[in-house]
């Protein structure tokens, strides 16, 4: 597939790099495509949007206003927001919903519930063997919830866990939070993941 990465930083790099290597054609969505030093294709953020056949956004979600606007209308393509609400008001729209409603694609928070080096290594040595780390995402497209189980496996991860539709984002975004707290504030450290077990 022709994924798009809008925002090449920590996550959007770590990414690129699991779905180059699985065989993915990356293009990166950039707001200064000319000061970008990649291999990859860089192109405008609206140019990589159109031509790719999913979208993976890796900005700030407070910049999400203007990445969207950039993205423009594009109904009905898959369009995988990993970004949080860091810095987001309570008063302001939460990023997933100006991305939803801005360009009108079909969709899907995922890639934002674990640091971005878990992304870049999804599978972890433990006491108990090697174990693949799992993913958590909600929203209301079957079709882009299908792009992530396919996407979460190519780049490694465990189960990929439904949430549920649109109104369960939050619980998504919670589960950043809850990550983020526990690996800084709390201070456990970065190397730290989420592995749902079920019972026999
Ligand atoms: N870091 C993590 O471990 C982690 C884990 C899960 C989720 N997330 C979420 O993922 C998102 C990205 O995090 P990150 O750590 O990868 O951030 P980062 O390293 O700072 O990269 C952010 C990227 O977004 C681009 N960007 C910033 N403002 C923009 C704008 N207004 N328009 C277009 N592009 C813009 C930057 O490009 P320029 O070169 O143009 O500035 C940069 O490529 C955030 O929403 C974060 O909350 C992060």
């Amino acid at each position: 597939m022709k994924i798009a990465i809008i925002g090449i930083g920590n996550v959007g790099g770590a990414l690129a790099g699991r779905w180059k290597s699985a065989g993915h054609q990356i293009l990166i969505g950039s707001r200064n495509p000319e000061n970008i030093n990649s291999d990859y294709t860089t192109l405008t953020i609206q140019d990589a949007a159109r031509q790719a056949d999913i979208i993976l956004v890796a900005t700030p979600g407070k910049a999400m206003p203007q990445v969207a606007t950039s993205i423009g209308s594009i109904p009905g393509k898959i369009i995988i927001d990993a970004t949080n609400s860091i810095g987001v008001s309570p008063e302001e729209k939460k990023p997933f919903e100006i991305l939803k409603n801005v360009t009108g694609g079909d969709v899907v928070k995922a890639f934002n519930t674990t640091g971005f080096e878990n992304m870049a290594n999804p599978v972890y040595d433990t006491e108990y063997g090697q174990i693949a780390i799992d993913l958590f995402m909600a929203g209301g497209s079957p079709a882009a919830k299908e792009a992530v189980k396919q996407l979460a496996g190519h780049a490694g991860f465990g189960e990929v866990w439904d949430m549920g539709n649109d109104e369960k984002v939050p619980h998504v975004e919670a589960m950043a939070f809850a990550w983020i707290n526990l690996a800084i504030m709390q201070k456990q450290g970065r190397n730290i993941a989420l592995k749902m077990i079920r019972r026999k």
